[in-house]
């Protein structure tokens, strides 16, 4: 599954490996997660000139979409909170920037979710054509008003993915809302095993929460009732807990991607130890830019050295169980 091929120097930061991917070659294990900063062209162009692993496009739709009022998004020191309302270009448009993309040598993550299943296929061929190089088939996004996420229905994303496969070659990733419960974990891994999925990102915000400011007496964002999608590091015990069972339910055949408060390179090394093969960035991405990739990949290189590990992969799904005495205060 995954080759180490040559090696390359990515903004004055030693990047020690191009890596393979579902036959894709990656620079960086570190890319951005599809949501800020990744929906108009200057953005996408920014991502193609930084130290980010790939170029991952904001979820598109069949329609280009204005999206939900502002604001409709916050930030504070544990996270952020969004109601996007998948504002973007229509998947039209994403077909026709796709191979301007290809110039940055880097692989191009077109994310994309329909409205229905006729939807999903019709897009997924046309930036298959347009050269994407993975897709990601987003099945939560938690903020339109009146479409449940269809990852919480195990039927539905099962019939989903089963015909989003048979229509295309190209790497599909599944972009995941977190679960809770072991099962729930257990069956959708079965789900994308069967259906021979290439990569499983996890996990997408937790839907449906909300941030209060108690001085105003009002939510912070105003979408839904101010109900949105939170990330950062209020979310990253809970997306680290689902990359762990994931990695483990998918024995390896399944590379996962684990996305969910990562700012620094420490934060980046606790998902590889919990099983993830590559790490994406959203809410210290949109608040620092793109410089953040060079340095998190800086932070993570210093982190290995001292930890003396040669390379990543030593390190990559190796959580230990604890032992001995608990945890105390500043542990
Ligand atoms: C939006 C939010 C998401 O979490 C997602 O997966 C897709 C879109 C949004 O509101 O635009």
């Amino acid at each position: 599954m995954l080759t180490v091929i040559l090696k390359k120097e990515v903004e004055g930061v030693f990047v020690d490996q191009f890596y393979s991917f579902n036959s894709v070659l990656f620079p960086s294990r570190i890319m951005n997660a599809s949501g800020p900063l990744c929906t108009w062209e200057q953005e996408l162009n920014a991502l193609g000139e930084s130290a980010s692993g790939a170029i991952v496009l904001k979820t598109t739709t069949f329609e280009p979409r204005a999206g939900n009022d502002r604001p409709k998004y916050f930030e504070n020191e544990w996270g952020s909170i969004n109601s996007n309302g998948l504002e973007n270009l229509g998947y039209k448009k994403y077909c026709e920037l796709i191979p301007k993309l290809k110039r940055f040598n880097k692989p191009v993550i077109s994310s994309l979710s329909g409205f229905s299943l006729e939807e999903f296929t019709t897009m997924v061929g046309a930036l298959d054509q347009a050269g994407a190089d993975i897709l990601e088939i987003n099945l939560s996004c938690p903020n339109i008003a009146g479409k449940p996420q269809v990852a919480y229905d195990f039927e539905m994303s099962e019939k989903y993915l089963h015909t989003i496969r048979s229509t295309t070659e190209k790497p599909l990733w599944v972009k995941l809302p977190p679960y809770f419960e072991t099962i729930h974990r257990q069956e959708m891994a079965r789900i994308l095993l069967k259906n021979e999925v290439n990569g499983v990102t996890l996990i997408n915000s937790l839907g449906n929460a909300l941030i209060v400011d108690p001085e105003k007496e009002q939510a912070v964002i105003k979408p839904k009732q101010g109900l949105g999608g939170v990330g950062g590091k209020y979310v990253k015990p809970v997306a680290l807990g689902n990359v762990f069972t994931f990695s483990q339910e998918l024995e390896n055949k399944i590379p996962v991607i684990g996305v969910g408060g990562i700012y620094t390179g420490m934060d980046a090394f606790e998902f590889f130890l919990c099983g993830a093969q590559l790490v994406q960035i959203g809410t210290a991405y949109k608040s620092q830019g793109p410089g953040i990739f060079a340095r998190v990949q800086g932070e993570l290189n210093e982190l290995l050295q001292r930890k003396n590990y040669a390379r990543i992969e030593d390190a990559i799904g190796k959580l230990k169980v604890v032992e001995g005495e608990e945890y105390g205060f500043g542990a």
